[in-house]
């Protein structure tokens, strides 16, 4: 609980002055109703009138060790106490260390990595403006390719990289941006009937799109290693390792944004280390501290970082590499090691989760699909299995977006916080979460979907 000495209003406040004041993301201010949040422990938090929620959805997918850690709270005071901020140039251990701890990471299963620089951002959007910039310089050329279906921020740059309508409004945004499609094989671009067909003919789609659009003039392609809030889409076989072969063939630099996937969340430090295929560029940012303070970055491999020894890198942030966060992630990454968080994660979707979400898919029809990996789940939500036509139907809004609003409210009002993208709900505890609490969210699932079922059609 905070000090009265360091917030002195009164807690029935909150929600009239977020109502008076607050400009939220992505919202019509009028319809909004936020819940106040005065405490979270764990894998759970609570409001400000006591109702507890379980939180599978890590707030926005980014609190990987769960709420308030003690250790991490404590490596925080411990550091403010020391020294709260530095600009930029100067050199600094948190951050020194940050840097040298993700580096250490990211090479995980790459025994010839060469991602061996960091260059910090704030958050996720940063990194990805930063990457395509590196990138441009790198590579002196200007086109940057990347899929539908991902989202990569909400700056100018990184929200015309975002595959998803959340661009629209924004449009036309940055110029030398091409959109291919990638794979999903439960709703192919490609008519595909399996993974591997999906895997083979995105990649031929890629190459027809590297050949019209001319390869030379390509920078980089970016892609989610593992797409989020667009649908949890794992790579199919062989389709990160055909993007990396791509890329080397054509001198275009592979961008792997692990905003979301990193840092545990799918099971690895990285997602990409599960092939074992190096990006030239990472993008991260959540889950390095949990959110704790606000952070970000880019991973460099050494190619690319030879191109600014000796010419200067024309971007900066006031903050980049603040040393309060940068502290945070270092205690973070060392509790991560302590106390084996990343094999939890893993152990939590291969034996809990996946088992758990595959009785609820024999449960109930609306279930069309159940895909993920680690503590990264989804599961896309039919009114017909046959057609897979969508529950709710793309970009739903109004009366069209019901039978997801229903099934969240239902889940809200059995205690569970859901993640709830289109027509699919997200399984994404923090990577901490217990056994018992995975089951007990899994059996709020499993009644919460009767709503959803009432929708089905088929
Ligand atoms: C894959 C991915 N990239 C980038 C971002 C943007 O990160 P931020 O909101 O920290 O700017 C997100 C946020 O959800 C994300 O999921």
């Amino acid at each position: 609980m905070l000090d009265m000495s360091v917030l002195d209003t009164h807690p029935a406040d909150a929600f009239a002055n977020d109502r008076k004041h607050v400009f939220h993301s992505w919202s019509a201010q009028a319809a909004l109703n936020p819940v106040v949040i005065s405490r979270a422990q764990g894998s759970e938090f609570w409001t400000e009138d006591g109702t507890r929620y379980l939180d599978f959805s890590s707030q926005l997918v980014n609190v990987n060790i769960g709420h308030q850690h003690p250790k991490l709270v404590n490596a925080i005071k411990e550091y403010a106490d020391k020294l709260c901020t530095v600009a930029p140039f100067h050199a600094n251990d948190a951050r020194s260390e940050a840097a040298r701890l993700i580096v250490e990471v990211a090479a995980t299963n790459l025994p010839d990595s060469d991602l061996n620089m960091v260059f910090f951002t704030n958050g996720g959007a940063e990194a990805t403006e930063n990457a395509v910039r590196m990138a441009r310089l790198h590579t002196g050329r200007n086109k940057v390719l990347n899929h539908y279906r991902s989202y990569h921020g909400a700056t100018n740059g990184a929200i015309t990289l975002t595959g998803d309508p959340r661009r629209w409004p924004s449009e036309p945004g940055m110029p030398g941006v091409v959109k291919f499609w990638g794979p999903y094989a439960y709703r192919s671009a490609f008519h595909s009937d399996s993974e591997e067909q999906e895997s083979e003919r995105a990649l031929r789609h890629l190459d027809d799109v590297l050949m019209v659009e001319g390869a030379h003039t390509v920078a980089a392609i970016i892609i989610e290693t593992v797409v989020g809030t667009n649908g949890i889409l794992v790579p199919p076989p062989g389709y990160l390792e055909g993007i990396r072969e791509r890329c080397d063939r054509h001198g275009i630099l592979m961008i792997c944004d692990e905003v979301m996937a990193g840092f545990g969340r799918c099971g690895e430090w990285f997602a990409f280390q599960k092939w074992g295929v190096q990006p030239d560029l990472v993008c991260f940012a959540k889950g390095v501290n949990s959110g704790y303070l606000p952070l970000g970055g880019v991973v460099i491999s050494d190619k690319v970082s030879a191109s600014f020894r000796d010419k200067a890198f024309p971007g900066g942030l006031t903050y980049s590499g603040h040393p309060l966060a940068c502290a945070s992630a270092v205690a973070s990454i060392n509790i991560f090691k302590e106390e084996g968080i990343i094999e939890h994660a893993r152990s939590l979707g291969a034996d809990v989760i996946a088992p758990g979400l595959e009785k609820l898919q024999a449960n109930h029809p609306s279930v069309g699909e159940v895909r993920g990996l680690g503590v990264f789940w989804a599961l896309d939500l039919v009114k017909d299995r046959a057609t897979r036509e969508p529950l709710a139907p793309y970009n739903a809004a109004g009366a069209d977006a019901k039978p997801m609003l229903d099934l969240a409210a239902a889940c809200k009002a059995k205690g569970l916080w859901p993640f709830t993208h289109f027509n699919r709900l997200h399984v994404c505890p923090p990577c901490t979460t217990s056994v018992d609490q995975v089951e007990e969210g899994l059996a709020i699932l499993d009644e919460a979907l009767t709503v959803a079922d009432q929708f089905y059609t088929g």
